[in-house]
């Protein structure tokens, strides 16, 4: 595993064991922002009335945690309260977390240790609207508990591409995490392959595909129908 300085001067990791990197070479920042927050997080907030309960969040594929250092920023800047959910099979090795230039994505190195630094398995708070909840498993054999089903207001599924990790692109890993959702709740991702977008279909989700980052021809998101869990 090595870190590489994307075109945006932004960080990322490229693993060896998958010959993949974390995030697109031409921009982590600039992708993760664009993919997770812009048309992710913004997009589901839009159409939502303000309530006072907390936001769900669960993300397939924890990695370096910058998809929730940004999600707690949003919701900082918006006000609002998150639980983030979080299931990882490798976590990262200290040494390497310690070498990340975490000040390139605009955050201060000891908070983004803080958040890795947590135990898995339980509840962590951390005072200022954040709760994380890390799971070190398998997502492919992991069973959601029963009281998840039907929760997350928001999906940030980023796995490994699906040519890299077809396993996790699967009609039954897909349909795990969607039942998941809420009605109403949003499925996130950076890919737009057209097999993994005709399973969302299948499972009655509504997919939307657009513009995807930095010169991607596209990227999909799906949302839950309101009544598609009775
Ligand atoms: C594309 S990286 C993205 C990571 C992270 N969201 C980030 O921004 O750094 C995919 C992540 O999924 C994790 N992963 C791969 N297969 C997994 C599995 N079966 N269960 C849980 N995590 C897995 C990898 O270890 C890696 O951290």
């Amino acid at each position: 595993m090595k870190i590489v300085i994307s075109e945006d001067g932004s960080p990322t990791l490229y693993s060896d064991a998958f010959k993949e990197s974390y995030h697109s070479f031409r921009g982590a920042l600039a992708e993760s922002v664009y993919v997770y927050i812009k048309n992710g997080l913004d997009k589901w907030f839009k159409g939502q009335k303000l309530t006072d309960r907390p936001i769900r969040i669960f993300e397939m594929g924890f990695g370096t945690g910058l998809n929730l250092l940004l999600a707690h920023d949003w919701a900082v800047r918006n006000k609002q309260r998150i639980e983030f959910v979080s299931i990882e099979l490798w976590p990262l090795p200290s040494a390497l977390l310690h070498d990340i230039a975490w000040e390139k994505y605009g955050f201060v190195r000891e908070w983004a240790l803080q958040l890795h630094d947590a135990p898995c398995e339980q509840t962590v708070s951390f005072g200022d609207g954040l709760s994380l909840y890390k799971i070190n498993k398998d997502f492919t054999t992991w069973v959601a508990e029963a009281a998840w089903q039907n929760s997350f207001d928001v999906i940030f599924y980023d796995a490994f591409g699906p040519r890299k990790q077809p396993e996790l692109w699967t009609l039954e890993q897909l349909e795990k995490s969607c039942l998941m959702l809420r009605d109403g709740g949003l499925f996130c991702t950076y890919s737009a392959q057209s097999r993994f977008r005709r399973h969302l279909d299948s499972l009655g989700m509504q997919t939307e595909k657009f513009k995807g980052p930095l010169g991607k021809k596209h990227m999909v998101v799906a949302w839950k129908p309101l009544g598609l869990s009775e």
